[in-house]
């Protein structure tokens, strides 16, 4: 391929970004910093790229969540997409035979469905006893304490969760956020004024909490 439009995963094709590539990985390493804003009022600068760069260099577990692939702006698109992210999530980092199974161990034990086959992850969402965000946070913050890594949650393109699938999705990363010490989120996108009402609209789960921000490009 002469040209490769997709987001880059690793350092040395990464060009210029030194001072962003050690901010990020500052503020990944650093227990009290809990919520990573990578925002960018234009298209393309890098922010998906410095992300995944920085988290595959640190050699942090992650998961990705990228909220383009909700289609459906529905309870079941989210859940399609978490099922993708984590069977993603477990099939990186297969190699990794201690973490992967505590992982595992736990998705299968989550209450209300979750289907584990390999490394394929299927979340049930329709019943009334779907597993909920806030519980899969908690089991992901315990099970990473075990294992004795944080894991990060990165939730990217994050301006199109709106509605009340955001007011879900952002209530859920506002408990783990008060609570979870082992698990910490980065939220990226492009809209600022989108992602500014996140953190500054009284209304929203997420109002007033304290996060760190990077501008690539800005
Ligand atoms: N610093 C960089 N070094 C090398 N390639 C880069 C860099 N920044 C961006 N690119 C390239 O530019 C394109 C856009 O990058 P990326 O998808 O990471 O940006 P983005 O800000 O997340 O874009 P979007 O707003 O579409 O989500 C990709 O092809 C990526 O490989
Ligand atoms: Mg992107």
């Amino acid at each position: 391929m002469l040209f490769d439009t997709r987001p880059k995963v690793r350092r040395a094709d990464l060009f210029d970004f030194e001072e962003e590539f050690g901010r990020l990985s500052g503020f990944v390493g650093d227990s009290l910093t809990r919520l990573i804003v990578v925002r960018g009022g234009l298209r393309r600068t890098g922010k998906t790229s410095l992300i995944l760069t920085t988290l595959n260099e640190l050699g942090v577990p992650y998961v990705f969540v990228d909220v383009r692939e909700v289609i459906r702006s529905r309870r079941g698109g989210l859940y399609e997409v978490l099922s993708r992210a984590l069977s993603e999530f477990l099939r990186r980092y297969s190699p990794y035979k201690a973490l992967l199974s505590s992982f595992i161990k736990m998705l299968s034990g989550v209450r209300g469905g979750v289907r584990v086959h390999g490394f394929e992850v299927s979340l049930n969402w329709g019943g009334k006893d779907r597993p909920l965000l806030t519980e899969l946070f908690r089991e992901f913050d315990e099970v990473s304490a075990g294992v004795g890594v944080r894991l990060v949650i990165v939730i990217d393109e994050a301006q199109r969760l709106g509605g009340s699938l955001g007011v879900e999705v952002w209530s859920a990363v506002a408990h783990a956020y008060d609570f979870l010490g082992n698990i910490k989120f980065i939220i990226s996108g492009s809209e600022m004024g989108v992602l500014n009402s996140i953190f500054s609209n009284p209304e929203s789960p997420l109002f007033g909490r304290a996060y760190a921000r990077l501008l690539p490009r800005g």
